[in-house]
């Protein structure tokens, strides 16, 4: 492959995945608003703005795929969310399709089918059910990509990454993507020869993984990180267990007890363990 475009390089995900995507490719562009410091063997940096068609226009001459992962990674109100996660979407498939980009792995997110109770076991063609604005901007982009394979066939793999952090609560016993798990996914992403118009859950091989990939099996994924391993520390400090808590009883976690627009994030103790270069 000549060409992988690289959106939000900048931030914490980004930062796991630029050095293998150097692997994968002759050229990585790695992009974001904000710089990305030193950079890998046959890897560039353009700073562009995901609200900028012109821009993403411009980073997507000569590429074969693009990784989009910019975006405001956060509950946030509407009017902050609609530029870089919902235009940036369009901005970025309609780019790649100016420029005959042949798919684009997308990094979506759990928030979109987040009020579902965990109970349900759910898989990767349940409705969207968001639980915020950013995970109703991240039901849009799955939409704007399952209509760019339709009616202009750039592929897509929407990645509904669960929680790609530390395990520092309850719920990221289930919810956990390692960054291991997190290369392997968008590795595999990359390699599987036709994806079509696809959805996998990001999440680790935990015991108590609440989702389903079995329709994503042609995928290849095959997680080997597994949050067990944490589970007695960190129920051991575990708030007690209450079903009337939307926080506790949803796929969304936070998110889905959260109001709308406040930050989901705030109360996940989300370390900021940035891989530097
Ligand atoms: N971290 C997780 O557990 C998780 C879970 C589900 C989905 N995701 C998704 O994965 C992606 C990466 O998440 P992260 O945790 O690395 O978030 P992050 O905030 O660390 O990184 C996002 C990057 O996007 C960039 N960005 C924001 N607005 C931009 C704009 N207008 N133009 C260009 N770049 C812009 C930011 O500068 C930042 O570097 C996001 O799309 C997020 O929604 C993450």
């Amino acid at each position: 492959m000549k060409k992988i475009v690289l959106t939000g390089a900048a931030g914490r995900l980004g930062s796991y995945l630029r050095e293998p995507l150097t692997k994968l490719c002759e050229e990585l562009v790695s992009t974001d608003v904000v710089d990305v410091g030193k950079l890998y063997p046959n890897e560039a940096f353009v700073k562009a703005d995901l609200t900028k068609l012109d821009e993403m226009t411009a980073l997507m001459k000569g590429a074969d795929m693009v990784v989009h992962f910019g975006a405001i990674g956060d509950e946030a109100p509407f009017e902050q969310i609609l530029g870089p996660n919902i235009i940036g979407a369009y901005n970025v498939w309609e780019a790649a399709f100016q420029n005959g980009v042949k798919r684009v792995v997308y990094a979506s997110s759990i928030h979109a089918v987040g009020m579902y109770p965990k109970t349900e076991f759910i898989g990767v063609d349940v409705p969207h059910r968001p639980d915020t604005f950013y995970g109703l901007a991240k039901c849009f982009a799955e939409d704007l990509g399952r209509m760019y394979w339709e009616k202009r066939q750039i592929e897509a793999v929407c990645l509904r990454i669960l929680s790609c952090a530390k395990v520092t609560n309850a719920r990221a016993l289930g919810s956990w993507l390692s960054y291991e798990d997190l290369v392997h996914l968008v590795t595999r992403a990359i390699d599987t020869p036709i994806v079509g118009f696809s959805i996998v859950y990001g999440v680790s091989n935990n015991d108590r993984a609440p989702v389903d990939n079995t329709a994503a099996q042609f995928l290849a994924y095959r997680p080997k990180d597994n949050a067990e391993q944490f589970a007695a520390e960190i129920l051991a400090k575990a708030p007690p267990a209450n079903p009337q808590d939307l926080g506790q009883m949803c796929h969304g976690g936070p998110f889905a007890s959260v109001k709308l627009g406040n930050s989901g994030t705030a109360t996940m103790g989300i370390v900021n363990d940035k891989k530097q270069t």
